[in-house]
């Protein structure tokens, strides 16, 4: 088409009402958080970018199909349309449907990890690390280092360095019982993984025979960025690169609640009869029957519509170019963000936009509250009160201090959008004002969630 202007590309059947509130309203709402906005209650939330995950909205199709699912304990239809359109996009061998991401996770490392071993990956999410460091287990980030610099460009700054990865193998290799990449590195920005990479990573895999796995949570969203950054991949649909990501691992973790389009839903394919099998006694202890893993068929249905539908081109066209849309014009109005923008979120660097708070006072913290009470934009810290305590208790600053704005699949408009960047230009207009935290309360891990707060100053 001959038009520059890139539309949603639905129209919407219903809608749902957001609530407005006041400056003081929110002040005391987030007050009554801790100051945590994990805490809050969402409907005191105006735009919500909180996170990407299970926060799509899906189409009359996914709940048409809704409609059509088969309940039945084992061997529902529902199961098998999932697993067919799951081995077709992936090639797996074995297709074991979780409730979400991390259950996959939890069960992958729990069937494989012994304690002492190591887990590579580009960036290890959250969830990742956590389930890795339950076993008593090792999780190395070695992306690459300009996927470290948020103003560093490069268009796949989510790729594992290889050389790295290869020092690691030589000297360790005997405690590494498997390699993961994450597409795309959400710890790193949302940025994607070139299949070159990923070929790079299979023949050091291949060597040193370890299997491979991807955290395939936002697996089209990569596919979109190597069809068009990656020289000779422009002519290829995003399904047919997909296809070539996952044919170049061995296994994966899936969050169906990203690229599955869907609110709920996960799974764990892998090839390794063993493993699979081990997997699926802990599944059936933990999660369900293997053939609905913690999921009612109507999720089964809703994730095998979704994974249709998220390799469609105008769909992914429209997704990354909406998220772009919002990075650009923060960009051009002086806000400082990790560059170039990723595929589901822009990620503000707090650091650099909050030089006066230091990282031990979480200036991510001080940006996500602040916004919140402008505007009830809701985004996340990812930074130093996520990834800043150590097993042992201790705590140095993250890498980054970044927030994050995640964006929802196809759910805001592009006006909303609009005002989110109008309330960012605002905050960051005023970041004199802005002063730290410190925790007052916090459980051991993944303390982000719980963690309760107090100003400084
Ligand atoms: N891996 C990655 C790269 C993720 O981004 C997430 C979730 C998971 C694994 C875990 O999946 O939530 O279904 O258990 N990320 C969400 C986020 C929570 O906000 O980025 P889950």
């Amino acid at each position: 088409m001959a038009f520059r202007t890139i539309i949603e590309p639905f129209r919407v059947k219903s809608v749902e009402a957001i609530k407005f509130t006041t400056r003081d309203e929110r002040e005391a709402r987030l007050r009554e958080a801790g100051y945590n906005v994990f805490q809050l209650h969402a409907d005191d939330v105006l735009i919500d970018l909180l996170t990407d995950s299970g926060t799509g909205a899906m189409s009359s199709m996914q709940w048409a199909a809704i409609m059509q699912a088969d309940e039945s304990y084992a061997g529902s239809r529902s199961f098998y349309r999932f697993r067919d359109v799951v081995s077709d996009l992936t090639g797996f061998r074995h297709i074991i449907p979780t409730h979400q991401g991390r259950a996959a996770e939890r069960i992958l490392f729990h069937t494989v990890l012994q304690p002492g071993q190591i887990v590579p990956n580009n960036n290890h999410f959250d969830t990742t690390r956590a389930n890795i460091e339950v076993e008593d287990a090792e999780a190395v980030d070695l992306v690459i280092p300009e996927g470290r610099i948020p103003s560093a460009v490069h268009p796949f700054k989510g790729n594992i360095d290889i050389a790295a990865l290869e020092r690691l193998l030589a000297e360790r290799g005997d405690r590494v019982p498997l390699v993961m990449v994450t597409v795309t590195n959400n710890s790193g920005g949302g940025q994607p993984v070139s299949l070159e990479n990923l070929r790079s990573v299979r023949r050091l895999c291949d060597r040193y025979r370890k299997p491979f796995f991807l955290d395939a949570c936002r697996f089209a969203e990569n596919a979109w960025f190597i069809k068009t950054r990656e020289a000779g991949q422009g002519h290829r649909t995003p399904k047919e690169i997909a296809q070539e990501m996952f044919s170049l691992a061995d296994g994966c973790t899936m969050s169906a609640k990203k690229d599955g389009l869907a609110n709920i839903g996960g799974f764990l394919a892998m090839n390794d009869d063993g493993w699979a099998e081990a997997a699926r006694n802990l599944l059936i202890l933990t999660e369900g029957f293997p053939t609905y893993g913690g999921l009612a068929g109507y999720d089964l249905e809703a994730v095998a519509r979704g994974l249709e539908e998220v390799v469609e081109e105008p769909y992914l066209h429209y997704r990354i170019r909406s998220t772009e849309y919002l990075g650009t014009k923060l960009t051009e109005s002086g806000v400082p963000i990790i560059q170039p923008p990723g595929g589901h979120a822009i990620y503000i660097d707090a650091r650099a936009l909050l030089p006066e708070i230091p990282p031990l006072e979480y200036p991510g913290i001080a940006l996500v509250n602040a916004l919140y009470v402008a505007a009830g934009v809701r985004g996340v810290e990812i930074g130093t009160v996520m990834f800043g305590r150590h097993p042992d208790g201790s705590e140095t600053p993250a890498t980054m201090d970044l927030v994050r704005l995640a964006i929802p699949r196809r759910v805001y408009t592009q006006s909303h959008i609009d005002y989110v960047a109008e309330a960012v230009v605002d905050v960051a207009a005023g970041r004199a004002r802005l002063a730290g935290y410190r925790i007052t309360e916090a459980p051991a891990a993944l303390r982000h969630f719980t963690a309760r707060f107090e100003p400084l100053g």
